[in-house]
């Protein structure tokens, strides 16, 4: 059954597009200086981001991030006082500085991080 399988390797290809363009979108969200400026405290591993000197904030590790499921990064972008409540890091969901749509694409960058 060609077809049928045709079709599932374009769903695919296409939940792949989309996947990769939410991560670039939470890529913009955390680069922008009127939106999430995470880079001005963390560096990342993220080769297509500029390199940053900051070191407010731990590094930002992929494969650290990749083991912490949505709901806890969303808790701690949401809120990061809850866990550490003496932090600097900004409130990004209590404050209202990002929508929660603009917190899942900055996870959804985390994630994808290289
Ligand atoms: C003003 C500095 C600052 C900014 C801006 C900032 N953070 Fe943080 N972040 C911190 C600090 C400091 C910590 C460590 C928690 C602590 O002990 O205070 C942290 C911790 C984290 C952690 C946990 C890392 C780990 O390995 O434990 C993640 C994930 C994170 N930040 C993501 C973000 C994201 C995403 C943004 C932007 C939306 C952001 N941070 C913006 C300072 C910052």
């Amino acid at each position: 059954m060609p077809v049928p399988l045709r079709l599932i390797a374009m769903a695919a290809a296409f939940a792949a597009v989309a996947a990769w363009g939410q991560a670039s979108a939470g890529r913009e969200i955390f680069l922008r200086r009127d939106l999430g400026n995470c880079i001005a405290c963390h560096q990342v591993s993220d080769g297509a981001v500029p390199a940053v000197r900051a070191d407010v904030g731990p590094r930002l590790d992929a494969a650290r991030l990749k083991g912490w499921n949505r709901d806890r990064l969303r808790v701690l972008i949401e809120d990061p006082t809850r866990a550490h409540p003496e932090t600097v890091m900004p409130p990004y969901g209590r404050h209202r500085l990002l929508e929660s749509r603009e917190i899942e694409r900055v996870i959804d960058y985390l994630h994808a991080l290289p």
